[in-house]
């Protein structure tokens, strides 16, 4: 697979990553393979083919809420139907074609997000992290980190045995 170094420019204008911490995500790779998965045909899908506002929300995390560093400070997440499905049962991984977005806000009020943390599981993306696709964009379009991101990755991995996801047990409980 041939891969490209994204470096990005520095942490400002990267709220995320000024509060994760500049040097786990100083390059982001991306795949480049032809028909490889991209933050911008994500951001295409969930806005325009299947828009993620008329999407669920996982059962442990609804409406809107406080939210943890490094995310922060408000999120309103969603799953599409490919994630509802899986968690009507007890489960220990979810399926390709999953999508979870974060709606990263600045306060409570707020009626637009200024970031979207999205997680995007792809076939055979990156099997040794359960093919979790990470992107950090703008509603925009603007991409922040897209792909095999280390910092999403190093700190989500806490979640392993739940699949990376720390908001909805996957297992049944809450
Ligand atoms: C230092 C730890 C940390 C890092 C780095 C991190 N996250 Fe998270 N993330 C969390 C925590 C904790 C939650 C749940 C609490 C919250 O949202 O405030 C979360 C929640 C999420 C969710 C909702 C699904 C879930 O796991 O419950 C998404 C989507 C997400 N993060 C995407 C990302 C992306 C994309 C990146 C990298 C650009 C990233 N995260 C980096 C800690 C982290």
């Amino acid at each position: 697979m041939k891969t490209k170094i994204l470096t990005l420019s520095g942490c400002s204008g990267c709220a995320l990553l000024a509060i994760a911490g500049c040097p786990g995500v100083e390059s982001v790779v991306t795949t480049t393979q032809p028909g490889g998965p991209t933050a911008a045909a994500l951001i295409t899908n969930v806005t325009e083919t299947d828009p993620f506002q008329e999407w669920t929300q996982f059962p442990s995390a609804t409406g809107v809420q406080e939210s943890a560093p490094p995310h922060g400070p408000i999120r309103r997440t969603w799953i599409n139907s490919v994630v509802q499905a899986a968690i009507a049962d007890p489960t220990d991984s979810l399926p390709v074609d999953s999508i979870v977005i974060k709606e990263n806000l600045a306060d409570a009020d707020a009626q637009t997000a200024t970031t979207w943390s999205i997680m995007w599981k792809v076939d055979g993306f990156d099997p040794q992290n359960n093919d979790w696709f990470w992107a950090e964009v703008t509603p925009g379009g603007n991409v922040m980190a897209e792909g095999m991101v280390s910092a999403c990755n190093a700190c989500h991995g806490g979640a392993r045995d739940n699949d990376f996801i720390f908001l909805q047990n996957l297992n049944g409980g809450n």
